[in-house]
């Protein structure tokens, strides 16, 4: 039977790039939805950018852009980035859009209707500089528990306690840090308290998350005994400025973010609906035979269990068949880092030249359908990659493709090889509907824990047979066409069992192999006698543990402040947020101004001194002599080289030096040259710079040029300049 099945992932923010955190739930999803089209299902996967909220708001005023402006530059860099992972949303589309903003109206007035919308004066924090209320993630202050300074206004990051803003001491405003004020102002709330949603939500919870009981048991947690009402009203409205959908009838009031980015799921779908000619509500009308599917991460699962379904079922839409929640990326056994250089964006990963594919199998291998949290574990990535998906499967085309080639024209055995086959690889057709049943229950460790078992086999049948050995002897063509041929058919079957991991690497495969586009049944058979084959050409290289050091060396960023910080709140602990930790949940501000670059050579300005400074204070500057052991033009910068510096024991560094109008890199190399060595290493477009060389220059204008710093001669790279 043909399912309808739609997909989601959660909608990331747009004022973030993708990270390698982020990838965990796209390519889990991606998986599934690859799968189930390779069954045969109709199957859609949408999602879309969420753009609405106060800190993509501040982001833009920051950058100097409009919220639009960056929202349709974020929108195009995220879809960059899943393409690169060979994420293959049907749809990938925007909150700020006229069908999201359709259906978040059209649900807000069938609620109202039905009596669940209440509006109440609340008191607030306002910034009285910046004239506009704060979110809680926008107030800082000494904590209430332990004194800490600077903590958010909902939790303490030093000591854990979560706690209202208005407890903080001397709290201030994040955006302009004036001395916030309390002020009252009507708000909007979804009234979640109201027995109709209580009782609905007991039911209803444990349906969506049928599939995960640790799921169920947090939602019971949150919701409480019967009659305990511990789920409030949700406050579902902020106030003017605030980038989002004005609120019908309220002028000067806006949905909250967290109102309209699930409506985007159904904004995503009715614009791909639009141009594909499919009924919409054959898959959101309140009977749908389809089923709806939202991936999310363990941080959302409230959100998308709790408040999603009751916003659905009280304004006459269906709800979701399920939710499945996910646990949270660590790298080496932590939180992702940025010191570290574990925060690995996306970009960066792509941009060092690593296989995607790679990581979709790394994933895949160690995703189980829980929510427990995912480890990238960067040494065993590489040898589980190398070990498995090279020396396993690879390995079986590589050893028989040649012999097929060069000793049989490229064509298989002209006998019917069924009997042989189940003979000599007993389960490697049977095993097709476990592994489905494997991928459906989306525990991906588990069918490629079964897949990389019967690679095991198939290398156990090449070593005993050695079709090398066979091409030695004479008169054994014969059972050699056939071993290599059984071999082939083994190595497509691998393929199919693989193709949702990884979809490119099986393109390949099929051009290989010359056949059309594998679906799942084609597991059933083999391939027809006598089928011709096309010439091998390796598939997946090796990784190099280098090239992951490399990429942990791009990613690492220095402690002081740089750039632009967007992090979103990553949950510390293990466990689901709670409603209440998340009910006012915002990103953290970007706060931190632009610094100077340190490697774009600005000098100071002749004339006026810098203040006195201590000779301890100079003697925190590490100063080394260089020699230039490369340089060269950076592509798409006018300013820089990048220079190769060569500092004897203490190894080699990256800078990027702004001294391009000056100089051409041939000149430089060889030279010797003066290195700020302590400097914290900074990460820019084009890769880290690990210090800053010196040269002198005349911002003032009156003598132009740039003279780079040099020893007398006779210094030898690594001496210390003192
Ligand atoms: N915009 C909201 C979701 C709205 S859905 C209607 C949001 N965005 S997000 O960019 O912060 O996260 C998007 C998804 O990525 C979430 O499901 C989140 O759990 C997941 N992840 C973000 N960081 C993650 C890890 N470090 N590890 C695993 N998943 C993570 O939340
Ligand atoms: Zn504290």
């Amino acid at each position: 039977m043909t399912r309808k099945i739609l997909v989601t992932s959660a909608l990331p923010y747009a004022n973030g790039a993708i990270h390698l955190g982020h990838l965990v739930e796209y390519i889990q999803t991606d998986i599934w939805t690859r799968f189930q089209k390779m069954r045969g299902h109709e199957c859609w996967y949408v999602c879309a950018d969420d753009t609405h909220g106060t800190p993509i708001m501040l982001r833009a005023e920051k950058e100097g852009i409009t919220p639009e402006a960056l929202i349709s530059r974020v929108h195009a860099e995220h879809s960059r980035d899943f393409a690169g992972f060979h994420v293959a949303f049907d749809n990938y589309h925007t909150t700020h859009s006229d069908e999201t903003r359709h259906y978040s109206e059209d649900i807000y007035a069938r609620l109202k209707a039905a009596g669940l919308i209440e509006v109440r004066a609340i008191e607030q924090f306002y910034d009285p500089v910046k004239a506009m209320f704060l979110p809680d993630r926008f107030i800082k202050g000494e904590c209430p528990k332990c004194g800490t300074k600077d903590q958010y206004g909902d939790a303490c990051e030093s000591c854990g306690a979560a706690y209202a803003p208005t407890d903080l001491k001397n709290p201030y405003s994040a955006v302009s840090g004036a001395k916030p004020e309390l002020r009252s102002s009507d708000h909007y709330f979804f009234k979640l308290s109201d027995p109709r949603c209580q009782e609905f939500l007991r039911r209803a919870t444990r349906e969506v998350c049928k599939s995960q009981p640790e799921a169920v048991n947090k939602l019971q947690e949150w919701l409480g005994e019967p009659g305990e009402n511990k789920l409030t009203d949700w406050d579902i409205s902020r106030d003017a400025p605030y980038f989002g959908f004005e609120i019908p009838g309220a002028p000067g009031k806006f949905f909250y973010v967290w109102l309209d980015a699930p409506i985007g799921y159904m904004g995503s779908f009715r614009n791909f609906c639009a141009r594909k000619g499919l009924d919409f509500d054959e898959f959101w009308g309140r009977d749908s035979k389809a089923e709806l599917h939202h991936f999310v991460g363990k941080d959302i699962l409230y959100f998308h269990a709790l408040f999603w379904p009751a916003e659905l079922e009280h304004a006459g839409y269906r709800i979701p068949t399920s939710v499945f929640a996910h646990g949270f990326l660590t790298v080496d056994g932590a939180k992702m880092s940025k010191s570290r250089g574990t925060f690995i964006t996306a970009e960066s990963y792509l941009a060092q030249g690593l296989n995607p594919e790679w990581l979709r199998y790394y994933f895949a291998a160690k995703l189980n359908g829980t929510m427990e949290d995912i480890d990238l574990n960067l040494d065993d990535f590489v040898s589980r990659v190398n070990s498995d998906l090279v020396g396993k499967y690879i390995n079986i085309a590589s050893r028989a493709a040649g012999f097929i080639a060069k000793r049989f024209d490229g064509k298989l055995d002209a006998r019917h090889l069924n009997e042989t086959f189940r003979a000599e690889l007993p389960g490697l057709i049977e095993a097709g509907e476990e592994i489905a049943a494997h991928y459906e229950a989306r525990d991906y460790a588990r069918a490629l824990r079964r897949v990389m078992a019967l690679a095991d086999q198939v290398n156990q049948y090449v070593d005993k047979h050695q079709p090398w050995q066979l091409a030695k002897q004479g008169g054994q063509d014969a059972r050699l066409l056939e071993v290599c041929s059984l071999l082939i058919n083994a190595f497509r079957l691998l393929t199919i069992y693989l193709k949702p991991v990884l979809p490119k690497l099986a393109q390949r495969a099929e051009e290989f192999l010359n056949v059309a586009p594998l679906h799942w049944a084609d597991s059933g058979h083999l391939l027809p006698p006598s089928h011709l084959i096309n010439v091998y050409e390796h598939l997946m290289q090796r990784i190099d543990p280098k090239q992951v050091e490399a990429l942990v060396a791009a990613n690492r960023e220095s402690l002081a402040p740089t750039v632009q910080s967007t992090v979103s709140p990553a949950p510390t602990s293990a466990e689901p947020q709670s409603p209440q930790r998340h009910a006012q949940h915002q990103q953290h501000v970007a706060t931190p101004p632009p610094q100077p670059s340190p490697a774009e050579g600005g000098g100071a300005r002749g004339g006026a001194f810098a203040p006195v400074i201590g000779i301890d204070d100079f003697a925190r500057v590490d100063l080394r002599v260089a020699r230039i052991a490369d340089a060269q033009h950076v592509e798409g910068a006018d300013k820089l080289i990048r220079l190769t510096l060569d500092l004897g024991e203490g190894g080699t560094r990256n800078v990027f030096a702004g001294i391009k109008s000056a100089y051409d890199p041939a000149q430089l190399v060889g030279r010797l040259t003066v290195l700020v060595a302590n400097l914290a290493p900074r990460k820019m477009k084009f890769g880290m710079s690990e210090g800053m060389v010196l040269a002198a220059s005349d911002d003032g204008g009156k003598t132009p040029g740039l003279f780079l710093l040099s020893p007398d001669s006779g210094a030898i790279p690594g001496m210390k300049v003192k």
